[in-house]
C-alpha cells in the first residue's frame, strides 16, 4: 500500500473548507524503548512496539498556509534550500494533501536549542499533521492523526502526546492499528540530561542504518524478544516508580539497540570515543550509588535518565550536561 493510499482513506480534503491558516506546537520524544526495524519501509510500519518520553516545551511549532508557485520553508526564520533534504522530505509529504495547483507556506521554529542533540523530525512532522489538520479543517481523531505523522516519520506518532507514550507495533498491512497512546502515569522528577559532543551531520541517517541492520543482522533476529521483555519491565518500572528498573532498563534496550547495528555488514558504528568515555562515568557514577543512567539513539550524543535529586551531581561530572525536565 502507499502513503497517498492512506491519506486518502483517512482525510477528505475540501477547497472550501480551508482556513487561512495551521498553527500547532509538538514536543520531540526520547525512546526508552527503541523503535528499531520496519515491517513496511512505506508506511513505516514497525516490527516491534515502542515506549517513549516527551520533552514538554521542546519541540517544534509550526505555522502553516497556503501560497502560489511554489512551496516556501522556513526554518527559524531561516528560507530552507528547497533542493535540499530537509525540504525535499517535507514538500513530498504535503504532496499527500495537496489540492491542484496549490503550494504551501511552512514556518518552522525548533524551540529545541540548536545544537541540543536531540532529533527534531519527530517534533516537526508531528507539528505538521496537527498544523495541516487546523488548516484543511480534517475531520480526524487522534489515532488517526499518529497515523498520518507515522508516514512522515515513524517516532512522529509518538509526538503527539506528552509524558509517556506508547506506539504499538499493530499487525495489518494498512497500519491502520499501528498508531501511538498516551500512558497515563506521570514522573514530575524524572529529569533528562543531554550530552552533546558534536553537531556534526551524521554518518547514516537513522533511516538506512535501521534498513541495514535488519536486512543483514542476525542478532537483529533477538530484538523483537527484547523489546517484549523490556516494554513490560518499563511499563512497570513507571506505574510502581522504580526508578532503577526504569533506567537499567532504557540503557540496557538501547545498548542492545547499538549492537545489532554492528553486526550489521557492512557494520554501523555512532558512537565517538568520548560516547565511550560517558557509558564509563555512568557506570563509575552507579558505583558510586547515584542512580544516573543513559539511553542513546542514532548518534553519538548521549541522554543521561536521573532524578531531580541527583542534579547536582550530575552537573558535578558532565560540565556541558542540558537538562530537561519532561513533566514540566
Ligand atoms: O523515526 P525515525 O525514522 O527518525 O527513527 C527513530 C529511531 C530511533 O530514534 C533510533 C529510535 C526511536 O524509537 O526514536
Amino acid at each position: 500500500m502507499t502513503r497517498a493510499e492512506i491519506v486518502k482513506k483517512l482525510v477528505h480534503i475540501e477547497e472550501r473548507s480551508i482556513r487561512p491558516q495551521g498553527k500547532a506546537f509538538a514536543p520531540a520524544n526520547i525512546a526508552l524503548c527503541k523503535y528499531w526495524g520496519k515491517r513496511d519501509k512505506e508506511l513505516n510500519l514497525p516490527i516491534t512496539s515502542s515506549l517513549s518520553v516527551s520533552l514538554g516545551a521542546l519541540g517544534t511549532e509550526t505555522v502553516l498556509s497556503l501560497t502560489e508557485e511554489q512551496d516556501i520553508i522556513t526554518l527559524n526564520g531561516q528560507r530552507v534550500d528547497g533542493a535540499g533534504s530537509f525540504a525535499r522530505r517535507l514538500t513530498e509529504f504535503l504532496d499527500l494533501f495537496r489540492l491542484p495547483g496549490r503550494f504551501f507556506q511552512v514556518e518552522t521554529i525548533n524551540t529545541i536549542p540548536t545544537g541540543a542533540g536531540l532529533a527534531s523530525s519527530a517534533s516537526g512532522f508531528a507539528a505538521l499533521v496537527c498544523a495541516l489538520r487546523e488548516l484543511l479543517q480534517l475531520n480526524i481523531d487522534s489515532k488517526s492523526l499518529s497515523i498520518l505523522a507515522r508516514l512522515g516519520s515513524g517516532s512522529a506518532c509518538r509526538s503527539l502526546y506528552n509524558g509517556f507514550v506508547e506506539w504499538r507495533a499493530g499487525e495489518l498491512t494498512d497500519g491502520m492499528d499501528s498508531y501511538a497512546e498516551p500512558l497515563p502515569d506521570s514522573w514530575p522528577e524524572m529529569r533528562l540530561g543531554v550530552v552533546m559532543l558534536t553537531e556534526k551531520e551524521k554518518p547514516h541517517s537513522s533511516r538506512d542504518a535501521m534498513n541495514r541492520t535488519t536486512e543483514t543482522s542476525l542478532l537483529y533476529k533477538q530484538w523483537p524478544g527484547k523489546v517484549e521483555k523490556d516494554l513490560l519491565a518499563l511499563k512497570t518500572a513507571i506505574r510502581e516508580k522504580d526508578f532503577a528498573l526504569l533506567g537499567k532498563t532504557a540503557e540496557s534496550n538501547a545498548l542492545a539497540m547499538h549492537a545489532t547495528m554492528l553486526d550489521a555488514w557492512p557494520p554501523v558504528l555512532y558512537w565517538l570515543p568520548e560516547t565511550i568515555a560517558i557509558f564509563k562515568h555512568v557506570w563509575e557514577l552507579r558505583e558510586q550509588n547515584v542512580e544516573v543512567y543513559f539511553t542513546i539513539d542514532a548518534g553519538p550524543n548521549v541522554k543521561l535518565l536521573f532524578l531531580q535529586s541527583e542534579i547536582k551531581r550530575i552537573e558535578k561530572v558532565f560540565k556541558n550536561v542540558y537538562i530537561i525536565a519532561p513533566f514540566g
